[in-house]
C-alpha cells in the first residue's frame, strides 16, 4: 500500500497568488485572433473575446506578462500608443510575422483594468534603448505633468496605471533573441535600465533575465543584479512523444530551483543583503511539438501545440512542484493562454479548453494559503537513459533522480488549520494507485470534496468536436476511519479535506 503523508503543522512557506500568473504575447494567435478579435461574435465593445476572458476567469490567474516573449526584443511601445489608424505595421523580427500594433499599452493595460489581473511589462532590451524603458514607466506610473504622462492623460488615462511588475528583458543570452549577448554584458546593461526605471518609479518591481536556473548564465546574472532587483526569472519547457520522459521532465524545475535556492542564499550571504531574491518561474509549460516560426518564416499560425492527457499531468507536476518551493517563488506564468501553447484554444466563433486547462484551473481554485509538507512512498518508474533526451528541452541529468515515484504530491491548508488541499497526480499509465492518507497530527471532520481530471487513456485530447474527452470529475468521499484512496489511472486528483489539527 503506498503512502502519502501529510503534516499540516510543517508549513513550508506562503502561496503567493501570483504563482498561477499566466502569459500572452504578441505571437500568431494569442493576441490577435485569440485575446483580442474584432470580427469574433464574442468581442466587447473593445474588441477583446469575452468568452476567452471568461475562461480565464475560471482559471484565476491574478496576473499576466505582456508583450512577450522574444517578441518585445524588437518592440517599441510607442508605435502603438495614440490613434490607432495612425500607428505603423512594424516588420516583427523574432516570429517573421507582422504588428499591427492594434492592441497596445493603453488597450492592454485597461483590459488589465476592467478584468482586475494584473499586468507584468518586459522591456525591451535587444533594439530597445534606456530612454524607451525609462519613458514607458513613466508613461504607465507617473502623475500628470511631465511629456509622457500627459501623453497617457492626452490618451485618454490620466490616472497612472500604477504597473508594478517590470521585467528587464527576455531571454537576453539566446542566439535567436535580437541582441542577445554575453551574461557579464547583460549585467552591465541591466544595471543602467535599472537605474533609470527605478529613478522613475522607485516603487516598481525589477525582475532580471534568468535562464533556466541550471545555467553559468544564472549565476553570473544573480551575482551581478541580486542587491537591485526583487526576483530573477527562469523559464523551462519540456516535453516527448514518449509518454515517461514526458511524465518525468518537470522535474528539471525541481532541479532548477534546488539550484537557485542554493545561489540566492549564497549570494544573500556573502554580498551581506537584507532581502534574498525570488523566483519569477515565468515562462514554463509542456511545449515540444510545434516549433513553426522560431528559425524560419512559416505558413502556419506558430506553435499551436494540442495537448494530451498525459500533458495534463506533466502540468500537475509542474505545479506540485511549485508549491513544495513556494518559499522561493515570487510569480509563475504558464506560458501561454491562448492559442499559442496554451490551455484556451479558439475559432473566431466558438473555443475549446485543452487538456492542460482542467489541472490548472483546480489548483487555481483550491490552492489555500500555506504550503505544508508531503512524503510519497508508493510504487516508482525507472526512466531508461536514451539519446533523444539531449534534445534542446531537455538539460538534467535524470540518473540522481530516478526511480521516480509514480504517485506525486503537494498539500496546502489554510490559515485555521480547518482545510487540507492534498492535489496528487497518478502518472500510472494502466492502473489505479491504492494510497493511505496519513494526515500527521491532524484529525478529518467531514466528507472530503473530489475533483479528478480524467480521460480514456493518456493520449486522449480535447478538440472542437470533443471537448469533453479530457474533463473533471467531482465526488465526495468520507476519508474519516479508513483514510486510504483509490488514484485512477493516468489522472491528478484535488481532495479538499475538512479537518482539525490535533
Ligand atoms: O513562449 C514562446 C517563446 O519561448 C517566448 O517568446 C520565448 O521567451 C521563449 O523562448
Amino acid at each position: 500500500m503506498s503512502v502519502i503523508r501529510v503534516d499540516a503543522t510543517r508549513v513550508l512557506g506562503r502561496v503567493d497568488r501570483r504563482l498561477f500568473g499566466g502569459f500572452v504575447e504578441h505571437l500568431g494567435r494569442s493576441i490577435y485572433g485569440g485575446l483580442y478579435e474584432p470580427g469574433s461574435p464574442h468581442a466587447d465593445e473593445h474588441g477583446f473575446r469575452s468568452d476567452v476572458v471568461a475562461a480565464l476567469k475560471d482559471l484565476r490567474v491574478p496576473v499576466l506578462r505582456w508583450p512577450g516573449g522574444n517578441f518585445v526584443s524588437n518592440y517599441h511601445w510607442t508605435d502603438g500608443i495614440g490613434p490607432v489608424e495612425d500607428r505603423p505595421t512594424r516588420m516583427e523580427l523574432a516570429w517573421h510575422l507582422t504588428e499591427s500594433n492594434h492592441v497596445g499599452t493603453d488597450e492592454f493595460l485597461r483590459w488589465c483594468e476592467r478584468e482586475g489581473i494584473e499586468p507584468f511589462l518586459c522591456v525591451n532590451m535587444g533594439s530597445g534603448s534606456l530612454d524607451e524603458a525609462q519613458s514607458w514607466v513613466e508613461y504607465c506610473n507617473a502623475p500628470v505633468g511631465t511629456y509622457w504622462a500627459d501623453l497617457r492623460a492626452a490618451n485618454g488615462h490620466p490616472e497612472p496605471y500604477g504597473v508594478k511588475l517590470w521585467a528587464l528583458g527576455n531571454e537576453m543570452y539566446g542566439s535567436y533573441q535580437v541582441g542577445s549577448l554575453p551574461a557579464e554584458q547583460y549585467v552591465v546593461k541591466a544595471r543602467q535600465f535599472a537605474a533609470v526605471m527605478k529613478r522613475t518609479d522607485p516603487s516598481i518591481q525589477l525582475i532580471a533575465c534568468g535562464k533556466d536556473g541550471l545555467d553559468e548564465w544564472d549565476r553570473i546574472v544573480l551575482e551581478g543584479l541580486a542587491d537591485i532587483v526583487d526576483m530573477h526569472s527562469i523559464h523551462t519547457y519540456t516535453g516527448s512523444p514518449n509518454y515517461w520522459v514526458n511524465q518525468f521532465a518537470p522535474y528539471q524545475a525541481e532541479r532548477a530551483l534546488t539550484r537557485m535556492r542554493a545561489l540566492i542564499d549564497d549570494v544573500a550571504y556573502r554580498k551581506g543583503l537584507d532581502k534574498k531574491v525570488r523566483i519569477s518561474y515565468d515562462e514554463w509549460n509542456v511545449w515540444y511539438r510545434y516549433t513553426e516560426g522560431i528559425f524560419a518564416p512559416s505558413d502556419q499560425p506558430p506553435l499551436e501545440e494540442r495537448y494530451d492527457l498525459g500533458d495534463a499531468l506533466a502540468v500537475s507536476t509542474y505545479l506540485n512542484i511549485f508549491l513544495r518551493h513556494c518559499d522561493l517563488i515570487g510569480m509563475a506564468n504558464l506560458a501561454q493562454m491562448v492559442n499559442v501553447i496554451a490551455p484556451i484554444f479558439t475559432r473566431t466563433d466558438s473555443l475549446f479548453l485543452q487538456t492542460i486547462y482542467h489541472p490548472f484551473r483546480l489548483y487555481s481554485e483550491h490552492t489555500q494559503a500555506l504550503s505544508v509538507d508531503t512524503f510519497v512512498d508508493g510504487p516508482t518508474h525507472v526512466l531508461e537513459e536514451r539519446p533523444e533526451w539531449e534534445h534542446w528541452i531537455w538539460r538534467a541529468p535524470v540518473s540522481d533522480m530516478n526511480p521516480f515515484q509514480l504517485l506525486d504530491a503537494s498539500a496546502t491548508r489554510d490559515e485555521d488549520g480547518t482545510t487540507v488541499t492534498v492535489t496528487v497526480v497518478n502518472r500510472d499509465r494502466e492502473n489505479a494507485v491504492d494510497a493511505r492518507l496519513d494526515l500527521v497530527a491532524a484529525q478529518v471532520t467531514g466528507l472530503a470534496q473530489v475533483s479528478t481530471v480524467v480521460g480514456p487513456e493518456p493520449y486522449a485530447t480535447n478538440d472542437f468536436d470533443h471537448p469533453e474527452t479530457v474533463h473533471v470529475v467531482e465526488d465526495q468521499v468520507d476519508l474519516r476511519g479508513d483514510a486510504t484512496y483509490r488514484f485512477a489511472p493516468h489522472s491528478t486528483t484535488v481532495l479538499r479535506i475538512p479537518l482539525a489539527l490535533v
